[in-house]
């Protein structure tokens, strides 16, 4: 790199490589070479949305439930079999055999809203039956696919227990098989003839990334159980949520966190929709709920409450989706509308009333007198062209605009095409899956009118062959994209990737940004290409122009300030397979009191041998931004941009009086 301008020609004979349609580096390169002129002048840039970048939580894929939810235990209530009995306990599962005990299941709860217990009746020690083998029987849980148990953490185990003679009960944290005992304690009184609440905390000796939980006796009796949990003590801010996965979403600075869903918040039919009511107060009160789009049971752990917390603790503004009286399959018609219109108020007001209203009170006793800052809600998940949403959605508005004039509402609709809505709206969601040729291009919103609602890019990503499990193709594509949006972000304000978290095994959609298993996670190039964008909320985007013949390069360019230090971020996008020389030409820098200086300056480079290249858990890391120092800047620069890759420039800024050193 010089103060000269460098410009190379590079002859490419490249062959004819196709892809859905799109072809990477098709056209037969004569000159690879591409300039970039870059206007650094504050007043030809424009402000950037405050909220542009943030993040979309589904319950999808056991994002929440066995996610990011920290309880170990599944089915901790034993109602996922329904309220009918008997049902299946799963995946609880019996330790002995019909000869020493009998497991059912029984409407004998202390909770209203969840009456099903489970009943052991244990016959072995008893009068004239063998002795109960020496680990004794009973029942054990092993969570979602194998419990997460770290060597000296503490775990707190809470259960509810019933039973009209004394108990010895041994509560135990084990390994998968049940033989090797990471830790115990035992329950032994004998007042427990009403429902009791016992707590114990256990401290393993070794780690074992899918343990199980184990209640056994020796003793014969009768004994149920109820509600029973088992937390790590470690999680975030000791909210329930597991550290490390939260700390991924913070590492992406998201400046809004949309919640529930996605489907999840309309269900196949309405009652298993997620319905916020059921979802709140003390968690042994919950019914929980089976999530019939995603096809798993949540014992609602990770609620509305949690949810609103969960934004709170990561710097986001939550918001919230709720269900527009729409399922997949049913609808309510708009005469009979208004239970869900008081339903979304009465969520409005557990949110952000006074703690001395109805449901801010509640909200209050759950320990947050504070109220949430809601300002947005989206009244249904993709649910325009049914039949009532017009009409449904013009009740929802109203009321809400009446009783909250200030919350942004977000409509179904997609406004984006020449023809303006047909209702009132603050933003509109749009969401789009495809391929990556097609998602790459920046003209997304070019000729959205100007003069509506704001778009709200809810769910967006790239699916299918060109993804895989989470490509560096994919994420290519997606940053084009985003680069588009940033082009055109005084239409569009805000924007959220989708899905967020996948258990790995639960992968029923894919790609998505974080896998995680029990005990460990890794971002996927998707999520490490969101990071180049977390600057942009609120930044100042610049004028700029790329010149360039090639249909595979974008580019743009941002100012933006860290600390008292600012920066000019320049980002190249080439989804070509050929490297570019390009030559980068800065103006506009207000020459008497500021310039650019290396130091401080960085280079940020997400690439891979192979466009479809994906990060595992054997290798967490193969595709992940590479960061550099840049030794020398200038504001006219020479770079060659790998193939398949995102880079982007940090230049420092510096005042002139501190160029001395
Ligand atoms: O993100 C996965 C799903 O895609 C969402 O639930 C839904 O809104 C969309 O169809």
């Amino acid at each position: 790199m010089g103060s000269s301008v460098q410009v190379k020609l590079i002859l490419f004979i490249v062959g004819l490589y196709c892809f859905h349609g799109y072809c990477y580096g098709v056209e037969v390169e004569v000159n690879q070479t591409s300039t970039l002129f870059v206007n650094a002048s504050q007043a030809s840039s424009r402000a950037m949305p405050e909220t542009l970048f943030g993040i979309f939580f589904e319950e999808i894929n056991h994002a929440g439930s066995g996610g990011t939810w920290a309880e170990l235990v599944s089915n901790r209530g034993f109602e996922a079999g329904g309220q009918n009995t008997p049902f299946n306990i799963d995946p609880w599962s019996i330790i002995g055999d019909q000869s020493s005990l009998i497991v059912s299941t029984e409407n004998s709860s202390c909770f209203e809203k969840n009456k099903i217990a489970l009943r052991m009746d244990v016959q072995c020690g008893s009068e004239g039956s063998d002795d109960c083998p020496d680990g004794g029987v009973g029942i054990y849980n092993p969570g979602f696919w194998g419990m997460n148990i770290e060597k000296g953490k503490s775990y707190k185990v809470v259960l509810y227990i019933r039973s009209l003679q004394s108990v010895n009960v041994s509560v135990s944290l084990t390994d998968s098989s049940g033989l090797n005992e990471l830790a115990t304690a035992n329950i032994i009184t004998n007042d427990v003839c009403n429902w009791t609440k016992t707590e114990v905390i256990l401290i393993p000796k070794e780690t074992n990334h899918t343990s199980r939980l184990q209640l056994t006796t020796t003793n014969p009796g009768v004994i149920w159980f109820d509600q029973v949990s088992v937390m790590p003590m470690d999680t975030y801010k000791g909210h329930g949520f597991r550290s490390q996965l939260v700390e991924m979403l913070i590492d992406l600075k998201p400046k809004f966190f949309r919640f529930p869903g996605g489907c999840f918040v309309e269900g196949l039919v309405l009652r298993n929709a997620f319905r916020w009511k059921e979802t709140i107060g003390p968690w042994e009160e919950r019914p929980g709920h089976y999530g019939d789009v995603w096809k798993y049971w949540t014992d609602d752990g990770i609620g509305y409450f949690e949810f609103l917390q969960l934004a709170e603790d990561i710097g986001a503004l939550p918001v919230w989706v709720f269900n527009s009286g729409i399922s997949h399959q049913e609808q309510v018609p708009t005469a009979n509308i208004h239970p869900f219109v008081q339903d979304a108020l009465d969520g409005i007001e557990f949110a952000r009333g006074e703690s001395n209203s109805t449901w801010g009170s509640i909200r209050a006793k759950m320990g947050h007198p504070k109220p949430f800052d809601l300002k947005y809600v989206a009244i249904g998940n993709e649910d325009c062209k049914l039949k009532y949403y017009h009409e449904n959605y013009l009740q929802f508005y109203d009321a809400i605009k009446l009783a909250y004039p200030d919350i942004q509402i977000i409509s179904n609709c997609d406004g984006s095409p020449n023809e303006p809505l047909d209702h009132p709206a603050d933003l509109y969601d749009f969401h789009i899956y495809t391929h990556a040729s097609k998602l790459f291009d920046i003209n997304w919103f070019d000729k959205t009118p100007r003069n509506g609602p704001k778009v709200f890019v809810s769910e967006y990503a790239v699916r299918g062959e060109d993804a895989g499990q989470g490509s560096l193709l994919a994420a290519l594509g997606e940053a084009g994209f985003l680069v588009g949006i940033e082009k055109n972000s005084d239409i569009v304000s805000m924007v959220s990737y989708a899905p967020l978290f996948v258990n790995t095994n639960d992968r029923s959609w894919m790609p998505d940004a974080i896998v995680f298993n029990s005990f460990e996670q890794y971002g996927t190039p998707s999520y490490w290409m969101q990071h180049f964008f977390i600057e942009s909320s609120g930044a100042a985007l610049l004028n700029s122009t790329l010149q360039t013949n090639l249909k595979s390069l974008v580019t743009s360019a941002i100012a933006w300030n860290n600390d008292g230090s600012s920066f000019l971020r320049i980002k190249v996008v080439n989804i070509g397979s050929n490297p570019v020389n390009l030559t980068i030409s800065i103006e506009g820098l207000e020459e008497n009191s500021i310039s650019l200086s290396s130091t401080g300056s960085i280079r940020t480079e997400l690439t891979s041998g192979d466009r479809m290249d994906e990060n595992s858990f054997l290798e967490p890391r193969k595709v992940i931004p590479v960061r550099s120092a840049i030794d020398e800047v200038d504001k006219n620069m020479v770079l060659t941009i790998s193939p398949f890759s995102f880079t982007s420039l940090d230049l420092a800024i510096k005042k002139l009086e501190d160029q001395s050193n």
